[in-house]
């Protein structure tokens, strides 16, 4: 079932439960090759690029069993090479190199290709690991890292031109906990995802401090230990249904959510003149659409700043948003792939240099539109919420990635979805 059929023009309301977060999971799925004993996750979200790192790490010897949410992972022994074949696949098997290296004290994985979210380098990644000591060699389209008396801890600085690197401090973060000595990582990522990692590793018996700052601490033990560990909400995933409320809702209610990581893109929501009310605790939010509403300038940012993994969906609003929008992407200034696809629906966007300038129609027309990207699709379904007629969205591979279970939460809520041949 490759197509997303979506009739345009049902009212959304009612509450979902959001899933733990892709984002963070793969990285702690890659965490576990840091110790020979049993960790269990729950809150593992039942998405492929969850499944891919399980192929991943069941290919490296990890012994893996997956009940719903829950996945219990061991494994004695693992080999240093990660196989071509699922690497390909997905771009955030890069961040079973640090771990592997940390373990074996040698890995092989395969350079991962670009996307059409742009380039996707990994010098940062190299820098960090060779800084701890790995060699590294380029082969076949292969990185082979290997540190033959171990590695040791060093003052690291990530920043790279479009910013902190998320998977290249996961990466380094994740080597640095068995290394001789203490690791400096300046410039580091801050999401939440990263955040969550440094205390599933902690769990571990690691000793990391800064998590979720610009400079995280590790101090290098000798050997980690099973563990049991909840992944966060995804943020990713709860902004996007938040999209959807002010697009076509009545009142949505969105359960298991942090109130904190979802401040920036409430913000968004709030400037263009919907609103969002959280509960006390915190992880619960209803949206109502608002009905005074007014254009916004977007500019994406690392965390805390605006995610760029939210910049299609906000498109997607902003293209029946009265006024002008301007959206830039900082941090992957090709991520506009949803533009096209949004202009075959009837939105008035142009798109240059990185930024997309977007003036709001009164309404969208259902047309074939083709996904590309995980987040671009997501945009393609939220702007088939309210366009006039059936809209046919092809490729669902690209959201079954990283969104579970997206048409079945999308029908609880009152949309008319189905997926089709
Ligand atoms: C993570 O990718 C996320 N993926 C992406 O989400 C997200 O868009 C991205 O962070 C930015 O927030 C996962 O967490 C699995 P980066 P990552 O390294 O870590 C440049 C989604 O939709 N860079 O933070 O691979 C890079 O080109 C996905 O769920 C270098 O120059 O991204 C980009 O411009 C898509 N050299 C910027 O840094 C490097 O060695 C940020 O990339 C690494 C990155």
């Amino acid at each position: 079932m490759d197509k997303l059929i979506v009739h345009g023009g049902a009212t959304l309301s009612g509450a979902i439960n959001i899933s733990g977060s892709k984002n963070a999971s793969l990285p702690i799925l890659a965490a576990t090759l840091l110790t020979a004993e049993e960790c269990v996750i729950r809150r593992v979200p039942d998405v492929s690029d969850t499944n891919y790192m399980i192929q991943i790490l069941s290919a490296l010897g990890m012994e893996v069993e997956r009940s719903s949410g829950t996945v219990r992972i061991v494994g004695e022994k693992v080999s240093d090479e990660a196989p071509y074949e699922l690497v390909r696949r997905m771009r955030a098997s890069i961040c079973v190199m640090g771990p592997l290296l940390a373990r074996n004290r040698r890995c092989v994985v395969s350079l991962p290709g670009g996307c059409v979210i742009g380039d996707r380098p990994v010098d940062l990644h190299l820098r960090g690991l060779e800084a701890l000591g790995a060699k590294v060699e380029f082969e076949a389209g292969n990185i082979t890292l290997t540190a033959t008396h171990g590695l040791r801890g060093a003052e690291i600085d990530l920043r790279g031109t479009h910013g902190p690197t998320v998977l290249g401090t996961d990466n380094v973060m994740m080597a640095a906990t068995l290394a001789e000595g203490t690791t400096v990582i300046e410039s580091a990522a801050a999401e939440p995802e990263v955040l969550d990692l440094a205390n599933f590793l902690n769990s571990m018996g690691a000793k990391i401090s800064g998590a979720g700052t610009r400079r995280i601490v590790i101090e290098g033990v000798s050997a980690l230990h099973g563990t049991e560990h909840n992944v966060i909400p995804d943020r990713i995933e709860a902004g996007t249904f938040m999209v959807a409320a002010a697009l076509a809702g009545d009142a949505v209610t969105l359960r298991r959510v942090n109130r904190e990581h979802l401040k920036v893109i409430t913000a968004a929501l709030e400037s263009s003149g919907h609103r969002v009310v959280f509960n006390d605790a915190g992880d619960a939010c209803t949206i109502y659409r608002g009905g005074n509403l007014a254009g916004v300038d977007l500019v994406t940012a690392p965390y805390p700043g605006y995610p760029t993994d939210m910049q299609a969906q906000m498109t997607a609003l902003l293209a029946t948003t009265p006024g002008l929008s301007v959206i830039k992407d900082t941090i992957f200034p090709q991520r506009f792939m949803h533009c096209a696809e949004l202009k075959r629906m009837g939105a008035d966007i142009k798109v240059d240099q990185g930024t997309a300038i977007v003036r709001g129609v009164a309404q969208l027309s259902a047309a074939p539109v083709m996904a590309s990207d995980l987040r671009a699709s997501a945009a393609l379904v939220l702007a088939a919420l309210t366009a006039k007629g059936r809209t046919e969205i092809s490729r669902l591979y690209h959201i079954d990635r990283g969104y579970e279970h997206i048409d079945e939460k999308f029908l609880m809520l009152g949309a008319r979805v189905e997926r089709a041949q």
